[in-house]
């Protein structure tokens, strides 16, 4: 492999560490402090960075894109590239990829996880054994003793509740399909495109075409074109642009092919199962959790504001697994303190590592520290996606997850 400089913004995965620094020519960012030393760093091997890797919390920013003239390439080791400076990039021509499906089961799994834990207060739960308390007061669920009796009287159900969703995208949907199982009902909102599962969405024809080896025009198709799908095509990745009711139907009938289905629309897809909910207040109030998932951009920042969390209560539950800064935290501090908001489960932080301290008392509160995506199994398949995003573009192939 040509030796691609690569700048690795921090050390947040060692396999993904060693496999750079054996294909390309690594360096790693977090060995020059920041500061003079840092910008030092920069000036020296400014020449020879052609590739930045980040992640979640380490994006390429504009300052970072700027410092770096030769850079062609920016590989994001998360789903979620809203630290990447995406106008910068196009307008420079540079590429960029992230990390989607590989980890959408992780975290859809994480937000259920949530979900029931803060219900069914299972961290308390464990608290009580680890203290010694079953043996010394009794057994938790049993308990009526004043102090206890007020917990347990907040202890609910997960299955059957109405989950309202911000954001159906493919981990959106995820979370939708894992809450059905549990019966609960759900709505959603949601401003982007709105992938069916097993489809992969690309949002421009080019990395479409790119990606595929038949490309099916839906948008205004005609029945006489679906037999440009017959058996030769087993097992082409076929495009199709516009997925209406047409383009659905070619999709259904080449799957049976064994092809897989990439498709580009600007449109929205219906979901019969679900409310769909033009304004995130109206969902909020016809929910008992209410889950994060969207992107974060200039429109979704602060989407939870404290018009939606009075609108889902004092018996709701917000599960954020998006982006802290999709929450205004500083209102969900005091929603819960309050005792306007029920509870909340959260993944995501506005400026983290740091957490307000005030949601440490709070027991209606589970906290973890951004692992939607932190399984061994997902971690290496978004390292392996990364690399193979690094090789492509090297060898001047399609890229696999392209975003610009
Ligand atoms: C991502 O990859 O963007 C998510 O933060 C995973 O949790």
């Amino acid at each position: 492999m040509e030796s691609l400089g690569v700048l690795m913004l921090h050390p947040f995965n060692a396999y993904l560490e060693q496999e750079l620094d054996r294909r390309f020519r690594l360096h790693r960012f977090w060995e020059a402090p920041p500061g003079a030393p840092r910008d030092e760093f920069l000036r020296a091997h400014a020449g020879s960075i052609r590739a930045v890797v980040g992640n979640a919390n380490y994006g390429a920013d504009a300052a970072l894109i700027d410092a770096l003239p030769a850079l062609e390439i920016v590989a994001s080791f998360s789903v979620g590239i809203d630290r990447v400076d995406l106008a910068k990039c196009r307008d420079r021509g540079i590429r960029v990829t992230n990390t989607p499906d590989v980890l959408t089961d992780d975290v859809a799994d994480l937000a259920v996880g949530l979900a029931i834990a803060v219900l069914r207060r299972i961290p308390q739960s464990d608290r009580y054994v680890r203290a010694g308390q079953w043996k010394a007061k009794g057994d938790y669920a049993l308990t009526t003793r004043s102090n206890e009796f007020s917990i347990l009287s907040n202890v609910t159900k997960f299955s059957g509740k109405r989950v309202a969703i911000l954001g159906l995208g493919r981990i959106g949907l995820a979370i939708a399909k894992r809450a059905e199982a549990f019966g609960c009902s759900i709505s959603y909102h949601s401003r982007s495109e709105k992938p069916v599962p097993n489809y992969k969405f690309y949002g421009n024809v080019v990395d479409l075409a790119a990606n595929c080896d038949v490309l099916i025009v839906a948008c205004s198709l005609n029945a006489e074109t679906c037999y440009i799908v017959n058996r030769e095509f087993s097992g082409k990745r076929v495009g199709i642009i516009g997925l209406g009711r047409i383009g659905l139907a070619i999709a259904k009938r080449v799957e049976g092919f064994d092809c897989p289905v990439n498709y580009y629309q600007r449109t929205k897809q219906a979901y019969p199962n679900y409310t769909y909910y033009p304004s995130v207040v109206e969902l909020a109030a016809n929910s008992d959790v209410l889950v994060v998932a969207c992107p974060l951009n200039a429109q979704t920042r602060h989407i939870v504001n404290q018009e939606v969390m009075n609108a889902l209560g004092p018996k709701g539950v917000l599960i954020n697994i998006g982006r802290g800064p999709h929450v205004d935290e500083p209102e969900l501090v005091k929603a819960l303190a309050e005792g306007r908001l029920g509870g909340a489960g959260l993944d995501v932080f506005e400026d983290e590592p740091n957490v307000p301290e005030a949601l440490f008392g709070m027991d209606n509160v589970v906290l973890v520290p951004h692992v939607g995506s932190a399984t061994h199994e997902t971690r290496t398949a978004m390292a392996d996606l990364v690399l193979g995003n690094l090789e492509a573009h090297v060898l001047k192939k399609p890229l696999l997850t392209p975003v610009v």
